[in-house]
């Protein structure tokens, strides 16, 4: 697709198609094209929990104030933001070090540097460990929306939900907040979409002060 016609189609769709599944295919497909994504150092503080039947997305819903589309999606996301996606010993920093290396961005003598500048960007606070993972993890969600309607399917983002009561049900360990669940299906065409929504004009946008 046209990337205008991705950014103008993609709708937060209220009805999903629940006779119409997900292939497992066209699903690895949109989360590798989504892990395009850029991040903080490359860190990629993102996971995500699929759900596809009927038992967990039931459960799911009843916590995200059963929302209808929690059920009838046949894909639904819990994602996850990992707030101790900066720190050392974590496999991806780890990994992420070495690739550096690997690729000769970086060499073994700066590993000291480059955990020092992750920690005193992201673990000054909890402010901003909860900012590093959430805004990466956003990056991310937006790219799989808009994967996802480059690929012909439909996506609806919800915050509407039980954070903690997610968090048990999926038994979600507490590094991870969880900027967002994200259905995931077909526009169910026998309902119709509601006109797009307005959205604040260039000079609604810039401001200086
Ligand atoms: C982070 C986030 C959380 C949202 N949570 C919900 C939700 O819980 N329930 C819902 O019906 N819509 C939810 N929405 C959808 C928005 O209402 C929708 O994206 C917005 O009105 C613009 O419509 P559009 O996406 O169709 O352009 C959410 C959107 C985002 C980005």
């Amino acid at each position: 697709m046209d990337f205008k016609d991705v950014m103008y189609q993609r709708r937060a769709v209220n009805f999903f198609d629940p006779e119409q599944p997900v292939s497992e295919a066209l699903l690895r497909e949109l989360i590798e094209t989504a892990s395009n994504a850029p991040s903080s150092f490359n860190l990629q503080p993102w996971n995500l929990i699929v759900l596809k039947d009927a038992e967990s997305k039931e459960r799911l819903k009843k916590l995200a104030w059963n929302q209808p589309k929690v059920g009838e999606a046949p894909v639904v996301l819990i994602v996850l933001a990992d707030r101790n996606g900066w720190k050392e010993g974590h496999a991806v920093v780890e990994r992420n070090f070495q690739e550096l290396v690997r690729a000769g961005a970086m060499t073994e003598d700066k590993r000291e540097w480059f955990l020092g500048a992750c920690g005193g960007l992201y673990g000054a606070s909890e402010e901003r460990q909860q900012a590093f993972a959430c805004k990466n993890a956003g990056f991310f969600a937006m790219s799989l929306m808009l994967a996802a309607k480059n690929l012909g399917l439909d996506t609806h983002p919800m915050d509407g939900f039980d954070l903690e009561g997610v968090r048990n049900a999926f038994h979600i360990p507490d590094n991870f907040w969880i900027p967002l669940l994200l259905a995931v299906g077909y526009f169910n065409k026998d309902k119709e979409l509601v006109l797009p929504k307005w959205r604040k004009s260039h000079a609604d946008i810039v401001v200086s002060f």
